[in-house]
């Protein structure tokens, strides 16, 4: 293809403590990363105290599943990644396929809810939704990491 050059976006993506407990659908899920070409920025393995669950998620604080979702989110360890794509928030998204477990096997069984999510909360993956959010998670997860630096380098990036 030659040296064309991308413009890159940033989105942050996470597999969940459910991918994590299971070797092989961590790998499958990783695999994915690499086949689609996202470049990988950054990645880390953590786990969550309650608080930083509670706080990720406020907004959805009141729903009817906050609570089993901050219990699970806080479970044990997942591996966080900042990716760059071309429009990387949607393609991460689209892979991941629809929140819901039903839905996602329903509609679109080869996505990676579809294959590996359990339930509406033991979903898989998580993915930035919109521009604002990726920047916000992004620092969430990778505090020393400066999103517009990334955004201001002189050089186009290449891929
Ligand atoms: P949401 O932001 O709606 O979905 P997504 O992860 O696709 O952006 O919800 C955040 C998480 O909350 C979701 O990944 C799993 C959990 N959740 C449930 O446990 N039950 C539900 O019915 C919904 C909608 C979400
Ligand atoms: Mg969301």
């Amino acid at each position: 293809q030659g040296n064309s050059a991308r413009i890159l976006q940033l989105t942050l993506a996470v597999i969940k403590p459910d991918a994590i407990a299971h070797p092989v659908i961590f790998k499958a899920v990783h695999e994915k990363i690499l086949l689609n070409k996202f470049l990988i920025v950054r990645s880390k393995e953590l786990s969550w105290r309650r608080e930083d669950s509670q706080n990720f998620y406020r907004e959805h604080s009141g729903r009817f599943f906050y609570q089993r979702l901050v219990e699970f989110m806080s479970s044990g360890p997942m591996r966080a990644y900042i990716l760059a794509h071309e429009d990387a928030i949607q393609l991460w998204r689209s892979l991941m396929g629809p929140t819901k477990v039903y839905r996602a096997r329903n509609t679109e069984p080869e996505s990676i809810r579809g294959m590996y999510g359990l339930t509406d909360t033991r979903n898989t993956t998580h993915g930035s939704d919109s521009l604002e959010s990726a920047n916000r998670e992004i620092t969430f997860f990778f505090p020393e990491f400066c999103v517009s630096h990334w955004y201001q380098q002189d050089e186009p990036h290449f891929r």
